[in-house]
């Protein structure tokens, strides 16, 4: 029986190990944590992360072939396949910070695979690093020269968030790389094998090392590139008269441009596309590509922008002052059917209401006050580095209410935001909402999810992103 380890419990080992396990019922699957609790949530009927589908998968396999463990050492020692899906966050200090990836997390795992291992392995980098990762691995793990051979496989991971399990089940595509020499070709037979359970041969990439490792990098900053360019596009709307949705379904509907990924929002957000061109910038600096570097900085730029001038629009419209002000915040999660916060869009905009005084009445059904109240609390890149958390701000504590329903959250309201576009608030009462808020009742849509002119019947002042008022 193959044995498979990863290490990294996250939202990236967690469910792409079920998956494997499901799939593979011949391969021994056990996915290792430093984090007690997050283990622990795995082996629990609330499992850590919520994703569609997931909890079936797990429950299906484990206790089966499928093993979650806080016993890091021995899996890693019996496994014949590594996994690292560990996080790679920003640099916060030192060289490169605010750009680089901080490896501290990988370079930890690999140090530990080289002191217990006892056989050969095949490592496999499931994390997103930067190119040439790959090398400084191999060094690191062949540091002790005991005699084990280990070849080291990119197979960056392309799931989404809220479609992680649909995502794995049916990739696009499943890229590895490795050596070009024949230990390299048999690793990655041997992969291959693993993911052959499922998916169509020629779904599967085969590429030499630094391949697969800048390929991961570029599928995200072209998807974030196109959020910005449509996004860039919404404040031109704004200014002309065109509609955001309009110009996106005719832009769209050229099959070499195609429809995906067209949704003008209040900015992206997420764990990685905004680390993930950071580390892009600064390895084409690093390489002396200063032009290129500036060209990907932009699509942060054009996010940053969009974010403030979502919060800059509310204040305006708001006759210049949301200073005491109730404004409900539906949605603080970076996207609808998942409750991670990381780089959600909702912290740039809570902070900017609050720094104008304003008083946030926030609801998210996924995402839990103590979350909430952290996010708002801590510095930028901080929430990837758990080691170093900022303790609350008294400010934000006192103008922060988290609510636990949409229409709780707008009572008394002068403004309501729509951050995330969850289903439930396509389909709220906006009568009973309008009724119970201060007049005149404002929305803020930035997600573009609500009928702008039912609101407009209804009363409501309606602001929705790129398009005419
Ligand atoms: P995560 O923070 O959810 O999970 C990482 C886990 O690794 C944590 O539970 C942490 O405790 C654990 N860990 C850190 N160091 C460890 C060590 N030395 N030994 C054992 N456990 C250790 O992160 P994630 O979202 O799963 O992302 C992991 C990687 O995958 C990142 O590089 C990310 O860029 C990439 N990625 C993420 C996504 C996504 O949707 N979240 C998608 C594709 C790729
Ligand atoms: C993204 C990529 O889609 C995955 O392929 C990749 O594996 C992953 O990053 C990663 O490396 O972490 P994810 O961040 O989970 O996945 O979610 P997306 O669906 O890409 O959405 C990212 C952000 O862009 C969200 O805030 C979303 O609301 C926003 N978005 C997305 C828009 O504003 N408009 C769109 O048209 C699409």
């Amino acid at each position: 029986m193959v044995k498979i380890c990863c290490i990294g419990a996250g939202y990236v080992g967690g469910p792409t190990m079920a998956v494997i396990a499901l799939k593979c019922p011949s391969v021994e699957v056990a996915v290792v944590d430093i984090s007690v609790a997050r283990i622990t949530a795995w082996n629990s009927d609330v499992l850590p992360i919520y994703e569609p589908g997931l909890d079936e998968v797990v429950k299906q396999r484990r206790g089966k072939n499928l093993f979650f463990s806080t016993d890091v050492e021995k899996h890693v020692s019996e496994a014949d396949i590594i996994f690292v899906s560990v996080n790679t966050p920003t640099k916060t200090r030192g060289l490169g910070a605010g750009k680089a990836a901080d490896l501290t997390y990988w370079e930890s795992a690999a140090r530990m695979i080289a002191d217990v291992s006892k056989s050969d392995k095949i490592v496999v980098e499931k994390s997103t690093v930067p190119v040439k990762t790959a090398e400084a691995i191999e060094r690191i793990l062949t540091h002790n020269s005991k005699g084990i051979k280990y070849q080291i496989l990119s197979n960056p991971e392309f799931l989404a968030e809220g479609t992680a399990i649909e995502d794995l089940f049916n990739p696009d595509r499943v890229l590895i790389g490795g050596r070009e020499t024949t230990e390299g070709q048999e690793a990655i037979k041997a992969l291959k094998a693993v993911y052959a359970h499922w998916v169509p041969e020629e779904r599967i990439i085969c590429t030499n090392l630094w391949s697969a490792e800048l390929s991961k990098l570029a599928a995200n900053a072209f998807l974030a590139q196109r959020i910005s360019s449509v996004n860039a596009m919404s404040a031109l709307c704004e200014a002309t008269g065109a509609d955001v949705s309009q110009v996106s379904h005719a832009v769209g509907k050229d099959t070499r441009i195609g429809p995906k990924f067209l949704n003008a929002s209040v900015g992206f957000g997420g764990s990685c596309f905004q680390k993930d061109i950071l580390n892009l910038v600064y390895i084409c600096e690093c390489n002396g590509l200063t032009e290129v570097a500036n060209y990907w900085k932009q699509v942060i730029k054009v996010n940053d922008y969009q974010k403030n001038r979502f919060v800059n629009r509310i204040v305006s419209s708001m006759f210049n002052t949301v200073s005491g002000k109730k404004i409900a915040v539906l949605g603080f999660a970076f996207k609808k059917d998942t409750g991670d916060t990381r780089e959600t869009p909702a912290i740039d905009v809570c902070n900017g209401l609050l720094g104008d005084n304003a008083r946030l009445n926030i609801y998210d059904p996924e995402v839990t006050e103590d979350q909430i109240k952290r996010d708002l609390s801590m510095k930028k890149f901080d929430w990837d580095h758990p080691f170093h958390l900022q303790p609350m701000s008294p400010t934000s504590t006192k103008q922060v209410n988290v609510v636990w329903d949409a229409y709780e959250a707008a009572k008394d309201a002068h403004g309501l935001c729509i951050i995330t576009e969850w289903d439930e608030f396509k389909k709220l009462d906006y009568k009973k909402i309008f009724d119970s808020m201060q007049k005149p009742a404002f929305v803020f849509d930035g997600r573009n999810i609500v009928n702008a002119e039912k609101l407009r019947e209804i009363g409501f002042i309606v602001y929705s992103i790129g398009k005419p008022l």
